[in-house]
């Protein structure tokens, strides 16, 4: 009897220490990933660099969404907040917050997405902005210097158990500076005008991050389960599109089928594009196969 007890316990055990073993090593390795301090030294712009704030101010109110994320205020918002997926905050980046920051740290967050303590941001898109040119970083900086300050508390990350097995088989890309080149040199940023090269920087650093590199759109890395994949914007998608249709897209969210195009599209923010980015866009999805 107590022989059968004893292997019954063995049996019913090796799961146990199984499951148990996997949660160990899945949270050892998140945590080792997520404690890493990369070695990449705050941005230094060479001094012919220029800020523009109101660049700056199109680039994080509307073009690049930062208030999607960060909220109108840019005080801060959780971007998800669930069992299974945890608890992703997109910290307060007004000036009280960011006091102690040099300018160098803060263009590091945007460029490379790494924290004051060299750790690795979640979630937060540097492989979009990576792409963003000198000037156009430098100006998000000067632009963030201006905004009212509000006080208000972050909260701390805390990685569900979905997010973290998505984060250790790599299904996404839940901590973008593990993907950076961080030695890479600035994109340069062509002349704002209706143009193939202007629609490719505007794709490069707004776009791809939920279309994917090639646009031919899937899944959002690392996306809650009910957002829809986002659309093939190659010529394979949108190839029987005209100009027209795609401006309606971009300027009503509505596509050609005349159905609501769905979050998290940024249509609110689209809706804000200027004729030039929208048809410089254009220009550019015309040429991507
Ligand atoms: C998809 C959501 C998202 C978008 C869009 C986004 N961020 Fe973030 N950002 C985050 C999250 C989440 C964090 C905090 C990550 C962490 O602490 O690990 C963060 C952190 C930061 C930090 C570091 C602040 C700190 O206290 O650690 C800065 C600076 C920043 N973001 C600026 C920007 C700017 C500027 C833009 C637009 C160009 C932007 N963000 C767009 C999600 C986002
Ligand atoms: C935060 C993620 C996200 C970003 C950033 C984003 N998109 Fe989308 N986009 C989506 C999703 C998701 C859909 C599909 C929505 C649906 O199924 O209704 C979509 C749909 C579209 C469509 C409609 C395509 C069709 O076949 O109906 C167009 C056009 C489009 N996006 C263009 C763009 C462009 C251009 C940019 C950059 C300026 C961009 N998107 C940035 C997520 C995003």
């Amino acid at each position: 009897m107590n022989k059968i007890l004893k292997w019954t316990g063995i049996v019913l055990s090796v799961p146990v220490i199984g499951v148990a073993g996997l949660v160990g090593w899945v949270s050892l390795s998140v945590s080792s990933r997520m404690n890493k301090t990369y070695q990449v030294p705050p941005v230094q712009f060479a001094v012919d660099v220029k800020a523009d704030i109101a660049v700056g101010e199109r680039i994080v109110q509307i073009r690049n969404g930062c208030v999607d994320c960060h909220g109108p205020d840019l005080a801060g918002k959780a971007v998800m907040d669930n069992g299974a997926m945890g608890r992703v905050y997109a910290n307060n980046i007004t000036p009280g917050a960011l006091k102690d920051w040099s300018d160098g740290e803060v263009a590091r967050a945007i460029r490379h997405g790494i924290g004051k303590k060299g750790q690795p941001l979640v979630l937060m898109p540097s492989h979009d902005y990576q792409y963003l040119s000198a000037s156009d970083l430098a100006s998000v900086v000067a632009y963030l210097r201006t905004v009212k300050a509000v006080a208000k508390e972050n909260q701390s990350q805390k990685l569900g158990p979905i997010a973290s097995m998505l984060l250790v088989t790599n299904k996404a890309p839940l901590l973008p500076a593990e993907k950076i080149e961080h030695t890479a040199a600035f994109h340069v940023k062509p002349p704002e005008t209706v143009s193939v090269e202007f629609g490719q920087y505007l794709s490069d650093t707004a776009c791809i991050g939920c279309h994917s590199p090639n646009l031919k759109g899937g899944p959002i890395p690392g996306g809650p389960p009910d957002w829809p994949p986002a659309k093939d914007l190659t010529q394979t998608g949108l190839g029987k599109w005209k100009e027209a249709d795609f401006v309606k897209a971009m300027k009503e969210g509505i596509n050609p089928q005349g159905e609501k195009i769905k979050a998290p599209m940024p249509t609110a923010l689209t809706a804000k594009y200027s004729e030039t980015e929208v048809k410089a866009l254009w220009a550019y999805l015309q040429t991507v196969n």
